[in-house]
């Protein structure tokens, strides 16, 4: 099909991701120093990695691209998030993460090597005493490497936990399972300042841990120009007044390429300039409301740049 073609249609899907994380590789951009932070690391023998950024940055993309980019011939990764696990018991939560080890490596058809929730929580410790070398009996001299997304949900620096809850449990008897075993490896996205979780990092002493921040401009440039190629393309102008919105920013970014897509779409015009851009600004904060509460709620300064940077081109327009 041709370019014309493709864009005549108007079902074309908006290449544009707003939301989830991002698994496809060819739709992912920039980060790739992060693997080789992760390569390296790993291959030093470093058990613990910790990663950190806000809201909606691009950690569990990370995460998900791991397998991808990260030695493959030597290690095996587990992706286990811990959304939603804060007020389960310890027994629980390596229950399920028992589970996603058998189901993501297929390595039994069915769990019964896998200790019972009741025997779980009599005993744990079986998770590495029987559990885990039964799993490594499977894989050879491959390394096990758990990719943890939410990790802070469970940290008792988190004010929203009790007592009974794995809050309180989790975190150590990860810290003892890590020290006995020397054959897991743990990698960690957490969605707050290091700072903020003094326990946390007190447990996890002396990990490496690295920031997940904006995309360079290059990387920026590329999110924007690539998913669409071959049906919408973009001057200049307007891409730098993208970057100058965003900052870089890989959500915002996506949020404002979606919005002129769809402009684009409906207005059959396929080549956006500067002036497309303010335009659709309301658009985009719109399809990002979702996304921005949370950003109202009061986040670090840096975030707050891509709001004034919404605010003044909006001014810019209107002295037009
Ligand atoms: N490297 C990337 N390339 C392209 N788009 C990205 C990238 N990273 C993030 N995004 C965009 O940002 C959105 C949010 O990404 P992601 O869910 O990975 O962030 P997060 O930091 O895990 O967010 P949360 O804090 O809400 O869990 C994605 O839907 C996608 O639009
Ligand atoms: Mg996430």
């Amino acid at each position: 099909m041709t370019s014309a073609t493709v864009r005549k249609n108007p079902y074309i899907r908006n290449p544009y991701i707003v939301g989830p994380p991002i698994s496809e590789p060819e739709l992912f951009f920039g980060r790739r120093k992060k693997f080789d932070f992760i390569e390296d690391n790993l291959r030093q023998g470093a058990q613990v990695i910790l990663f950190y950024g806000q809201r909606r940055i691009g950690k569990s993309t990370v995460l998900k691209q791991i397998p991808n980019f990260v030695g493959q011939n030597d290690f095996v990764f587990v992706q286990f998030d811990l959304q939603n696990k804060s007020q389960l018991p310890l027994s629980r939560v390596l229950d399920s993460l028992g589970q996603a080890i058998i189901n993501q490596l297929q390595l039994w058809s069915d769990h019964s090597k896998l200790p019972t929730v009741t025997e779980l929580k009599t005993n744990p410790t079986l998770f590495y005493e029987s559990f885990l070398p039964k799993v490594y009996q499977e894989l050879g001299y491959k390394k096990l490497v758990l990719l943890l997304d939410e990790f802070d949900v469970l940290s008792s620096d988190n004010p929203a936990s009790s007592k009974e809850s794995s809050v309180n449990t989790f975190f150590p008897y990860l810290q003892s399972l890590i020290e006995q075993d020397q054959r897991l490896f743990i990698i960690t996205f957490i969605g707050r300042q290091l700072d903020d979780m003094p326990k946390l990092l007190g447990l996890f002493k002396g990990a490496p841990s690295q920031k997940v921040g904006l995309l360079s401009e290059r990387n920026a440039t590329e999110l924007i120009t690539e998913p669409a190629k071959g049906s919408l393309t973009y001057d200049s102008e307007a891409i730098d007044a993208i970057l100058a919105l965003a900052s870089g920013h890989p959500y915002f970014t996506q949020v404002l390429c979606h919005a002129l897509f769809s402009q684009a779409r409906t207005e059959q015009k396929w080549q956006v300039t500067c002036d497309d851009v303010t335009r659709i600004v309301d658009d985009a904060i719109e399809i990002g409301e979702g996304g921005l509460t949370w950003f109202r709620d009061g986040l670090p300064i840096p975030e707050r740049v891509i709001f004034s940077a919404v605010a003044e081109a909006q001014k810019k327009a209107e002295r037009k």
